[in-house]
């Protein structure tokens, strides 16, 4: 016998191995008392085996008895094959057994606060303890999906010529749209590096070093609003080129996307992707990231409304920057009066003012045919060429939206990926495609200024430039996203690669001269050293990754993720610090601000 801790896995062996002593070790997944009979199903990391400890060999069995779930063993023992009738067909290993020899306890384990594998589990536990959670299979199974998934993504990279570079984590602002996560300096009081929202400005310097191709598995870290697919550190597939259009960087992508999925999940992507613009995208679904899985869209009705008696209509069909949509729903005529009262709701969290309906019954019986509550506000001709604009059939209920755009594109979007999971309309499969002209900024009414819509820079479509002091907002960028299922999982540009237009576009965000020579004056510098043509992308591996696991949240693709309260239960970050190292730091905390009393302390 060797004296190596184990010579197989337990998950590997089957008939073929029958009669053949083997030494094994893992955890204890379960262990049951059968009559006098021991069964311990032993876990390791390729799965699980059953082992069998009988009373004939007293002292194994004795220490057989004493293991409880969750123990470390070392077990040597023969394989056998099970009696006819105990076979399982739903274990890899179902055909045989180990009939346990040798049984040493490398460490026992304390009773589990909670069991691994049962789903009731809450998310704040398996969090606390999650180097347990992790020991389950689900997480077992999303942890190697992702390594997959990152493998291939490298090997696609590596075999074109791109360069694996790491950029800084300790760094300056790097503007993606949320707030930075701050580091004091310790030697330079007073200052403070920002933790990277992502390698943007880096990998630009990298083009105009000359490396041509680099990317990077790079992590990156937003304080913002968290959701289900947003964590505060998140990981990038982060990628730029030189000497490139859009066009190629898109091929390029969705190549590499489809060659991943069919690689590691046998997935086949559709080849190309459709592209969608910008304009058409939020004209027919109301979002830029729309999912294509539902078969629902919206239709423009504001040109019949105009002279309509009801002024919830009316007054956003002849105003500028207003929309009224109407989204077909066929079936939906079924919806009660209570479920239209919950969608109504829905709707009004995104600032509607309500959901107009009509019911089409008999379509074929005019205005008797109809139900609805507006109904007596329209013209029969306009509800004629309404009808017969959106296509509407029997059963059907028609949705209205009618409001500025935005509190429409944002109500009905949101009303149509609703709709859709309710009434089983989301057709299977992968939907994947690119959306392309952007606008390339856009007005933020909090702080009426204007803001890039993706980052400041994001080249402006050359044939829009002139717009750029005349109308801002129909500027078109060179940036496009990738969207997936209705996830946005990446997103890029071909970039600004000559000082003056980076000026510009600093200048029409509000910066003058001076501050963009103070937060990004190395930029503008090395765009005056030969900076060559580039463009690029990231990617959300979190994102991709949860999906193809068929996970909600990207918390269950991450190892050591946070809340949503964007802390870990586990170590307790963030947590209080010594006085001596806030000293250091010639830092104080205002106690007071923290408990949202300035007056106390
Ligand atoms: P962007 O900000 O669009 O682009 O980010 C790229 C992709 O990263 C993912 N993502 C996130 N995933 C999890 N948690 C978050 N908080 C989070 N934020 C973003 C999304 C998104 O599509 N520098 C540019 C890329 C470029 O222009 O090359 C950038 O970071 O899937
Ligand atoms: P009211 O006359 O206010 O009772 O509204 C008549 C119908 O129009 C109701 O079904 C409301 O839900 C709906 N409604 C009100 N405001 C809007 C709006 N901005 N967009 C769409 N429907 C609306």
């Amino acid at each position: 016998m060797t004296t190596e801790h184990r010579n197989t896995l337990c998950g590997e062996l089957n008939l073929a191995a029958a009669d053949q002593e083997v030494r094994l070790c893992g955890w204890v997944q379960r262990r049951r008392d059968h009559g006098g009979v021991i069964f311990i199903d032993l876990r390791d990391r390729s799965g699980l085996v059953q082992v069998v400890f009988d009373p004939d060999r007293a002292d194994q069995f004795a220490r057989a008895e004493a293991v409880r779930s969750e123990y470390v063993l070392q077990v040597t023992g023969r394989v056998r094959a099970r009696p006819e009738g105990t076979r399982n067909k739903d274990l890899p290993t179902g055909e045989i057994e180990v009939l346990g020899l040798e049984l040493v306890i490398l460490n026992p384990s304390e009773p589990l606060p909670f069991q691994i594998d049962d789903s009731d589990t809450s998310e704040a536990i398996r969090l606390r303890y999650r180097y347990l959670d992790l020991r389950s299979e689900r997480m077992q199974r999303n942890l190697r999906l992702r390594h997959q998934f990152i493998r291939a993504l490298r090997r696609y990279l590596d075999e074109r010529d791109f360069v694996e570079m790491e950029t800084p984590v300790l760094t300056r602002s790097t503007p993606e749209g949320a707030r930075d996560y701050l580091v004091p300096s310790r030697v330079h009081p007073g200052q403070f590096f920002a933790l990277p929202q992502s390698p943007q400005l880096f990998k630009q310097l990298l083009m105009i070093s000359g490396f041509e191709r680099y990317y990077q598995i790079a992590r990156c870290f937003r304080d913002e609003d968290l959701r289900a697919d947003r964590q505060p550190e998140f990981t990038q597939l982060d990628i730029e080129m030189s000497f490139i259009d859009e066009n190629e960087i898109i091929e390029m992508m969705e190549q590499m996307m489809r060659t991943v999925f069919t690689e590691v999940l046998s997935i086949d992507l559709p080849h190309p992707f459709p592209r969608l613009t910008y304009a058409e995208a939020m004209r027919r679904f109301g979002t830029d990231r729309p999912d294509l899985r539902i078969p629902l869209e919206l239709v423009d009705v504001a040109d019949l409304m105009r002279d309509v008696e009801f002024k919830v209509f009316s007054a956003p069909a002849t105003t500028s920057g207003s929309r009224v949509a109407v989204l077909r729903v066929p079936g939906g005529g079924a919806l009660s009066r209570q479920q239209i009262d919950g969608y109504t709701d829905l709707v009004k969290q995104f600032g509607a003012g309500g959901l107009a309906y009509i019911k089409v019954n008999q379509i074929d019986k005019g205005p008797d045919g109809l139900q609805s509550p507006i109904l007596k506000f329209m013209p029969e001709a306009v509800v004629q060429e309404l009808l017969s604009r959106c296509g509407a059939a029997d059963g059907d209920i028609l949705f209205f939206g009618a409001d500025r755009a935005r509190v429409v594109n944002d109500a009905l979007s949101a009303l149509r990926i609703r709709l859709g999971h309710d009434l089983g309309l989301v057709e299977g499969g992968w939907q994947p495609l690119w959306v392309i002209e952007f606008p390339l900024l856009e007005e933020d009414p909090d702080a009426g200024r204007w803001v890039s819509l993706h980052h400041p820079f994001t080249a402006p479509h050359p044939d829009d430039l002139g717009a750029m002091d005349t109308d801002r907002g129909a500027v078109r960028s060179r940036a496009y996203d990738m969207v997936l299922n209705g996830t946005e999982i990446g997103g890029g540009s071909i970039r600004i690669h000559q000082s003056e237009v980076q000026q510009q576009v600093f200048s029409a965000l509000g910066f003058d001269e001076q501050e963009a020579k103070a937060r990004f004056g190395f930029l503008l510098d090395a765009l005056r050293f030969g900076a060559p043509p580039h463009g690029g992308i990231a990617f959300g591996i979190d994102r991709i990754v949860s999906m193809a696991a068929g996970e909600e949240s990207i918390r269950d693709v991450i190892a050591f993720p946070k809340t949503q309260k964007a802390s870990c239960l586990m170590t307790e970050a963030p947590g209080d610090v010594d006085l001596e190292q806030l000293r250091e730091l010639s830092l104080r905390i205002n106690r007071a601000h923290d408990s949202g009393n300035p007056k106390s302390g």
